[in-house]
């Protein structure tokens, strides 16, 4: 299989800010990529680097074949973008939108028509198409936004934060839809902060945090990365914590994790299910004051703490702000 995306030795500084330091990935045709790290790890900028919307100090991409500084234009036509920040124009309906990007794409008035009421039909909006957008829910909006991407039908499609925002429930809808043009063999990047969502829909993981690449890999290969298992208690009150965790910090193979906030203990552990015996065992006096035992594989967020040294989500909504919105139907 081919590689639809090739990135190089990317580098990217703003000022005294390096946002990318020497970035390298690739992204198999037909395959999804996600591309995870916190705030201000410097995903936006990859993604405004692939897609012609900024140009790097360094390193060379190519998307499609083709070279995104000599062929800018013959790139903008071959991918798709739904930006950070929803582009829509509030005060257009939602046909109107998805009819304008398409005039954009060259497509003539009635095919134009005709591609955004199939869009429309497909993400659930037919029955808000005659509603200008400021009326849409974080949800709709997003998901008209994307559809917008999808006008040309892309080959590529960048998908930056698709749901960041988004109620749990619009958060799953979309997720389905993403599905569904990945397995339509859309060639996907996506970038998140949530774990869960890379885990979900990405074939492969690039992770980065200030601007440079810390661990690339399938879910189970980062997981691995990781390794063993983690036994979890959660207490009644955080003041018994640290005698549990007293009792318990023989059993630990490596640093135990503690959550005051959430009076939770977390340790790595090697064994199985008699490890769950021998801790109640130590706990001896102790369990009226356990709520909650667990005996758990790591997940992503366990990976993504031991490599960062922070969670994904902790620095959310810090440093937010539009690095100029990309606007999804302005590209061509
Ligand atoms: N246009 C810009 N001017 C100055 N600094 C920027 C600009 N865009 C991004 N940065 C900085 O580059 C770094 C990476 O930002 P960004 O790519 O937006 O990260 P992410 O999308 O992962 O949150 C951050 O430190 C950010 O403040
Ligand atoms: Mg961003």
């Amino acid at each position: 299989m081919s590689d639809a995306i090739v990135v190089e030795g990317l580098v990217k500084r703003f000022g005294a800010t390096t946002a990318l330091d020497g970035v390298h990935l690739t992204v198999a045709e037909g395959s999804v990529l996600g591309l995870l790290g916190p705030n201000g790890a410097g995903k936006t900028t990859v993604v405004r680097i692939l897609t012609t919307l900024l140009r790097a100090d360094a390193g060379r991409v190519r998307v499609a074949g083709l070279d995104v500084v000599e062929d800018a234009d013959a790139v903008r036509a071959s991918i798709g973008l739904t930006g950070q920040y929803a582009a829509v124009d509030e005060y257009l309906t939602g046909l109107e939108n998805l009819e304008m990007v398409g005039r954009l794409y060259r497509l003539g008035k009635r095919e134009a028509r005709a591609r955004a009421g199939e869009l429309l039909e497909r993400f659930d909006l037919t029955g808000a198409a005659d509603r200008p957008a400021k009326t849409y829910s974080g949800g709709m909006r997003r998901r008209l936004d994307i559809a917008a991407s999808l006008i040309a039908r892309p080959r590529i499609l960048f998908l930056d934060e698709p749901t960041t925002g988004l109620d749990p429930r619009s958060r799953l809808g979309m997720w389905e839809f993403i599905a569904d043009l990945a397995d339509g063999g859309t060639t996907i990047l996506l970038t998140t902060q949530y774990l869960e969502e890379a885990d979900r829909l990405a074939d492969r993981m690039v992770v980065i945090d200030r601007g440079r690449v810390i661990a690339r890999g399938t879910a189970d290969d980062l997981k691995a990365q990781v390794g063993g298992q983690r036994l979890e208690f959660t207490v009644t009150t955080a003041a018994v914590l640290p005698d549990v965790l007293e009792r318990l910090r023989g059993m630990a193979v490596d640093e135990p994790q503690v959550d005051e906030q959430a009076r939770r203990l977390s340790l790595p552990v090697s064994g199985g299910a008699e490890i769950l015996a021998e801790a109640l065992q130590r706990l001896d006096g102790f369990t009226p004051d356990i709520l909650d035992v667990g005996l758990r594989r790591p997940d992503l967020d366990d990976v993504f703490l031991a490599l960062t040294g922070h969670a994904a989500e902790e620095t959310a909504g810090d440093d937010d702000r539009p690095a100029q919105p990309a606007a999804t139907g302005g590209m061509a």
